[in-house]
């Protein structure tokens, strides 16, 4: 299988008061054409400081160290202008709060033609971060009023629409993002994404504002776009659960570092690292049927105050001596399952 995405000795740190932070840890990931990947872990492990340092959409505090190549081109090392032609067309990316990537002032409609017509161009659609707009008097030319009247919207966008299962495709068109619950915008830029038939598609937990009988909906959605046209999907979320009933692989994040990777299968069947177990073992339905739940104690480190030795020492039941001094690295087990931890 061909890579579609490489990531090798990723780095990403924050600029924070007076000192720098690793969000992101020596991250190394490959993704095949076509294939689904999940990345998982708990709240603050990096999931969405690699989505976007894949998407070369990080923040102003942000740096990037190390080698992403998508479709074949250094992401890291490319200037932003060029990097916008990688997105749209080639690479897109579905975010965490919908919100801050829709542009507030354009309907629906206007956003699904915009992403009809830039899909198989080279052409710069832009993304909308709120947090990178600065708008001052609102005079920032993205901010511009479209036409009142707009056009009525495509057979195309209304299909997408009800592709996402957005119930009156026509009236939800004609609306503006503000008007759209958080669950309608989420379908809106999964709609979009199925328009721009990206080759990489960047879902930083796609589903987490739905409801659970549209998130399997919208689930099998996306994996209907992976399978029919070959796009290759980074499947973010912090249920594995989730994760497992999508991807391939899974890439198991702690602290920003990634500490098991497998195949799904092997990965939920067979976890390896401590706190995979735990992730499995908190799954309230559980796959250990009739075992007691075991939660993972304590809390995930600070970025700021990460221990020494296996980050993950001080919540580790299994935790010797060497888990405390010795950093961890990645170990072949079985075929393809990987895992970073002293007791292998
Ligand atoms: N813009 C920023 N400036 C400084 N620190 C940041 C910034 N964004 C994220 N961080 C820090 O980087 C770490 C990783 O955050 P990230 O958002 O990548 O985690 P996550 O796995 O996506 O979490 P969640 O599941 O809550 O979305 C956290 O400690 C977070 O506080
Ligand atoms: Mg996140």
């Amino acid at each position: 299988m061909t890579d579609a995405l490489k990531v090798s000795g990723l780095w990403v740190d924050y600029r924070t008061k007076a000192t720098w932070a690793s969000a992101v840890r020596g991250v190394d990931l490959t993704v095949g054409a076509g294939e689904v990947i999940g990345v998982v872990g708990e709240s603050g492990s990096g999931k969405s400081s690699l989505a976007l340092a894949i998407m070369k959409l990080l923040p102003a505090n942000a740096k990037a160290r190390g080698r992403i190549e998508v479709l074949g081109r250094d992401m890291v090392g490319l200037p932003s202008r060029e990097a916008h032609r990688y997105r749209g067309a080639g690479m897109t990316m579905i975010f965490q709060e919908p919100m801050t990537s829709l542009n507030p002032v354009m309907r629906v409609s206007e956003q699904l033609s915009e992403a009809v017509r830039s899909r198989g161009e080279h052409h710069k659609l832009e993304m909308y971060r709120a947090d990178s707009l600065i708008v001052p008097g609102g005079r920032d030319p993205r901010f511009a009023l479209g036409p009142e009247r707009s056009a009525p919207p495509s057979k195309e966008a209304v299909d997408a629409l009800r592709q996402v299962r957005i119930s009156d495709p026509e009236r939800t068109a004609s609306k503006y993002p503000h008007e759209l619950s958080g669950g309608e915008r989420q379908r809106v830029m999964i709609a979009m994404s199925f328009l721009l038939r990206p080759r990489v598609l960047v879902a930083d937990e796609p589903t987490t504002a739905l409801d659970v009988t549209t998130q399997a909906q919208v689930l099998s959605l996306l994996l209907g776009l992976s399978r029919d046209e070959g796009t290759s999907v980074i499947f973010v979320s912090h249920d594995i659960l989730v994760v497992g009933q999508v991807a391939q692989r899974v890439a198991v994040m702690y602290a920003g570092e990634v500490v098991e990777l497998g195949p799904t299968e092997a990965v939920l069947k067979n976890p390896l690292h401590p706190y995979t177990k735990g992730l499995i073992g908190s799954i309230p339905s559980g796959f250990k049927g009739g075992k007691r739940i075991e939660q993972i104690p304590g809390s995930p480190p600070d970025i700021l105050a990460l221990p020494s030795g296996c980050k993950f020492n001080p919540r580790c039941k299994f935790a010797m001596e060497r888990c405390r001094t010795e950093e961890t690295s990645m170990k072949e087990m079985e075929k393809d399952h990987f895992v970073a931890c002293h007791l292998y």
